[in-house]
């Protein structure tokens, strides 16, 4: 019982805010051409029309998508939704030319203007935060080789329950969130703790179509990072971790084989290094 009613906040909680969030920073859109837009809207209803021929959609089935697709919005899970079954793709095309670092998914939880931490930094965290201790370090360069000095890297990720602060109810603001300045060599040493794989919330529409579907609705532990610097393309990406059976297996079909740390034990917990590679601007 008591698990129900944390899940139920839960979701309520980040669909809802995630929407809100992402209605803020998407107001000011690109101008798309109609050219453009009639051309991409065409074929994907075209697309949508094949199926609902190929597979004969009953009217009861389209009435169930109707309610679902309203569903969805009123439960604010759009960002959620789309995070999870369409960015990879969007991703994979904007870096289709990038040499450096390998990026991925944004997701629905990046914050802007997290803590700013030196290149020495814990991440903001409670007294007695659960999970493993991580000391993840390492160094960003561009594609010469050369230190990009003062690099930001903008870290957030879930706690060792799953949950992202400003998203699940009753976290302190900044939990797990920082933006860490690399140091003139461009390297950089951030205290954490290790986070647990994050399961898409079960009790909303999203997870009504996981559940009906007969798909499991977990994502492999992660790290998010927004890596820049000055002169080069930022990244937006995540690192995983070696052993985590959803590595495997992601809901949001978003890792790939570079992004997976190996940690090794250290005497306080873990500790991981990765070094990035950003390309000119
Ligand atoms: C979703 C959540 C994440 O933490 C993430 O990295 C990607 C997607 C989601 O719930 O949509
Ligand atoms: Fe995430």
């Amino acid at each position: 019982m008591t698990q129900t009613t944390e899940y139920q906040a839960t979701a309520a909680a980040s669909g809802g805010a995630a929407t809100e969030k992402f209605v803020e920073k998407a107001k000011a859109g690109p101008d798309t051409s109609p050219e453009r837009v009639s051309a991409l809207a065409s074929e994907v209803l075209s697309a949508v029309h094949d199926v609902i021929r190929r597979h004969h959609v009953t009217y009861e089935e389209y009435d169930t998508l109707k309610a679902w697709l309203i569903q969805v919005g009123a439960d604010g899970e759009w960002p959620l939704f789309l995070d999870v079954f369409v960015e990879s793709v969007v991703e994979e095309v904007a870096s289709e030319h990038r040499e450096g670092s390998k990026g991925t998914i944004e997701g629905p939880y990046y914050v802007p203007g997290a803590p700013a931490l030196d290149a020495d930094a814990t991440l903001p965290m409670r007294a007695d935060e659960a999970g493993t201790p991580l000391l993840f370090h390492g160094r960003v360069r561009d594609v010469a080789g050369n230190p990009l000095a003062g690099a930001t890297l903008e870290v957030w990720h879930a706690d060792d329950a799953g949950f992202y602060s400003q998203f699940a109810p009753g976290l302190p603001e900044w939990n797990l969130r920082g933006t860490v300045t690399a140091d003139a060599d461009g390297t950089f040493r951030i205290r954490t703790i290790r986070p647990a794989p994050y399961q898409i919330p079960t009790d909303g529409s999203t997870g009504a179509l996981i559940r009906s579907a007969g798909w499991h609705a977990w994502r492999p532990a992660h790290l998010h990072l927004k890596v820049s610097a000055a002169g080069c393309q930022p990244i937006t990406t995540q690192l995983y971790f070696e052993g985590d059976e959803h590595v495997a297996d992601d809901i949001a079909s978003a890792v790939k084989p570079e992004l997976v740390l190996r940690p090794d034990v250290a005497p306080d917990g873990e500790e991981a290094r990765y070094d990035f590679v950003l390309d000119p601007a």
